[in-house]
């Protein structure tokens, strides 16, 4: 990649051109946030509490509140519409709490924009997954290596490459991807990026069974190695719960159940009981 070759390659490079710009201000901004240092003692990773949020008038996260410690796994299930993109997003910083507070290793961030969270170590991949289409699959792999370098955590510079062998070709237009191979590279490329906190949004959404395990098992590897902190939101709930660490029942925008033991939300009935029957929070 090379910005200046790309300036002035029409209106879609431009606009990619400045959020590169800005994500590049932002990285070189100064020393690593919380992030940067990894969770201090004692402190979770990530914590939520009491956030409220929704869109316009409507109310759609109530009161919740969660941790994530440090190289801990949370899965956040729930049914369609129970506010779990809307959570991921205000603890993100798209999307501005009402009420409550976020809290990373320590440091209250609810105040500050998005981009100012992924400086201090929070990575995001939002629904969908989200690429720059001129862009290949080498260039956003190097990006994110030179934003994990710039805040100091990207040891030698060797972008983290799973899934890989997904790509048709590293060195072709991201946005003549397929819709699987897109949201595979946008995990990698947060991945690369080192973060302190992974937000993830259904990353297996769109991949075939094989490589969705493949996938989520990665992430959960990598959690492991590398004492990364997980906030997951997926709806194959029979991969991800015997990953998690723990997992949180999201619905109507409130946790309605949480368990330490997330495999045993697998035995028979319990899921449908603790969604649609009369559970609280336990
Ligand atoms: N940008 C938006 N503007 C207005 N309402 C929205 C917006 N995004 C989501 N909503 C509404 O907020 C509620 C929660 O949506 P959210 O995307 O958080 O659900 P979800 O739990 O992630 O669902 P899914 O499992 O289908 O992804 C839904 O009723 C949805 O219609
Ligand atoms: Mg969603």
């Amino acid at each position: 990649m090379n910005l200046e070759r790309d300036r002035g390659r029409g209106p879609r490079v431009a606009r990619e051109f400045s959020v590169l710009r800005r994500l590049r201000e932002a990285v070189g901004a100064g020393p690593g946030g919380p992030g940067a240092t990894g969770a201090q003692a004692g402190r979770p990773a990530l914590a939520v509490q009491g956030v409220s949020a929704g869109y316009g008038k409507r109310e759609v996260l109530r009161g919740v509140s969660l941790e994530v410690l440090q190289g801990e796994i949370v899965a956040v299930i729930g049914p369609n519409g129970a506010g779990k993109s809307t959570l991921l997003k205000v603890v993100a910083g798209l999307l501005p709490a009402s009420q409550g507070h976020v809290f990373l290793c320590g440091d209250d961030v609810t105040s500050l924009p998005a981009h100012r969270r992924a400086h201090a170590g929070i990575g995001y991949m939002i629904q969908g997954g989200a690429v720059f289409p001129s862009l290949t699959p080498d260039d956003h792999l190097r990006l994110a290596s030179l934003v994990a370098r710039r805040r100091g955590i990207g040891g030698t510079g060797q972008p983290l490459v799973p899934f890989s062998a997904t790509f048709p070709s590293r060195h072709g237009p991201a946005g003549l991807l397929s819709g699987g191979q897109r949201q595979a590279l946008a995990v990698a490329s947060i991945l690369a990026s080192n973060p302190a906190v992974l937000l993830c949004d259904e990353p297996s959404a769109g991949l075939a069974p094989g490589v969705a395990r493949e996938l989520m098992e990665q992430i959960a590897l990598l959690s492991r190695e590398r004492a990364l902190s997980v906030l997951w939101v997926e709806q194959r709930v029979g991969d991800v719960l015997p990953l998690a660490d723990r997992a949180v029942l999201l619905r109507d925008g409130r946790p309605a159940a949480e368990t330490s033991s997330p495999r045993e939300w697998l035995g028979d009935g319990v899921l449908a009981e603790l969604t649609f029957g009369g559970a609280t929070r336990g």
